[in-house]
């Protein structure tokens, strides 16, 4: 028989969390579409990280459930729900880091520049609140189509003169988590140790990863296994699509791919050193204006785009294939913004 017992200290992980968080400094983030598919998951990751002391769940409804539903669960953040455009701007005020994952996800059949009608005009507004309510805050850009949401909220908060673009990401991380995932199970490797740098944009060809960069080097993968995995690595999001059949995109791949994004932009602010990731970001290392390649964070948001290293023959051509896709993308969300 299980009687009362006394009660218990709080496990050895959890201490050490808690322990830990007594060091950090406040960190406010806020989801903007947290009732949504990736939403949700992302709130619940987002509430078990330690350095986020205020999580703040927005969306056009359903986040009071969300938010009271997260907010049980004892870890360091505090919890609040906003709901409606009314409570944006408190939503937003003081937020360190917005992540946003509102808009429409992907049927079978569609690509993500199909969604771009939709949800262009979601990124637009919610970025000119961001400009407005929390002007230096690192934005997190899930919402698709990637290659030209980004551009879109350069444009915005280039026209609200808030423009800062070492604090604008396009999170492509699960584009990497899956390069790695792939490459582990193809090499046979221990998929923890496993690290694929994946670079250009976040569609189709535009997504580049660099299986000849990736650690630990494999001497065993043929030129067909290396295409294959590339091909994969490149329409994992429609491999997803296909099997929710109609249900919507990667939710929970993602909220884990934007839960570590979101880790990786809270250290670098809070100072740790040699912070790298994957990002979409405004870049000089080819003549296309923003591009995806490994980035170090620091305290004020990107400081330093790293270059792309030696590539092989086949991720040269790569590169020279997706640019001129990735290229009108990026147009296509600059005009948008210019000329709505
Ligand atoms: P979902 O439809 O399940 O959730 C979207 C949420 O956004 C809904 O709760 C909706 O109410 C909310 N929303 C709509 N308009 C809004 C507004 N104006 N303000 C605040 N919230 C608003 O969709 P899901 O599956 O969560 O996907 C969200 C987005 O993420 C899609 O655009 C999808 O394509 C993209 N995505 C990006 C990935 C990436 O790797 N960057 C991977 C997977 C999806």
């Amino acid at each position: 028989i299980r009687r009362g017992r006394a009660p218990r200290e709080p496990s050895p992980p959890l201490c050490r969390s808690f322990a830990a968080a007594a060091d950090q400094p406040d960190r406010k983030v806020a989801i903007l579409g947290a009732a949504g598919g990736i939403g949700q998951p992302l709130s619940l990751l987002m509430k078990l990280n330690s350095l986020v002391s205020s999580l703040s769940l927005y969306d056009i409804a359903g986040t009071p459930g969300v938010a009271a539903d997260v907010s049980h669960i004892n870890t360091r953040a505090e919890v609040a729900g906003y709901a409606g455009e009314d409570q944006l701007g408190k939503a937003l005020e003081g937020s360190d880091i917005v992540i946003i994952p509102a808009g429409v996800p992907r049927k079978p059949g569609m690509t993500r520049d199909d969604l771009f009608n939709i949800n262009a005009g979601i990124v637009k507004s919610l970025c000119t609140a961001i400009a407005k309510y929390c002007p230096n805050a690192l934005v997190n850009m899930i919402s698709n189509p990637v290659n030209s949401t980004v551009p879109i909220a350069a444009e915005v908060f280039k026209k609200a003169g808030t423009y800062d673009e070492r604090k604008l990401f396009g999170v492509t991380t699960l584009d990497v988590v899956r390069a790695k995932t792939f490459y582990a199970q193809k090499a046979k490797l221990p998929v923890e140790e496993v690290d694929v740098p994946v670079v250009g944009g976040h569609a189709g060809i535009t997504i580049l990863p660099l299986f000849s960069q990736a650690t630990p080097a494999s001497n065993d993968l043929t030129d067909e296994d290396i295409k294959a995995l590339t091909k994969r690595t490149q329409d994992g999001g429609t491999e997803v699509v296909e099997a929710k059949a109609g249900k919507g995109s990667a939710t929970l791949s993602m909220a884990y791919a934007g839960a570590i994004f979101a880790d990786a932009c809270l250290k670098g602010l809070n100072g740790v050193p040699d912070i790298v990731e994957c990002s979409f970001v405004q870049s000089s290392i080819t003549e296309l204006p923003f591009f995806a390649s490994k980035v170090r964070l620091g305290k004020n948001g990107v400081e330093e785009v790293l270059g792309l290293g030696s590539l092989s023959d086949y991720e040269k051509q790569g590169l020279e294939n997706l640019k001129p896709e990735l290229k009108s993308s990026i147009e296509k969300g600059i005009k948008f913004a210019r000329e709505n």
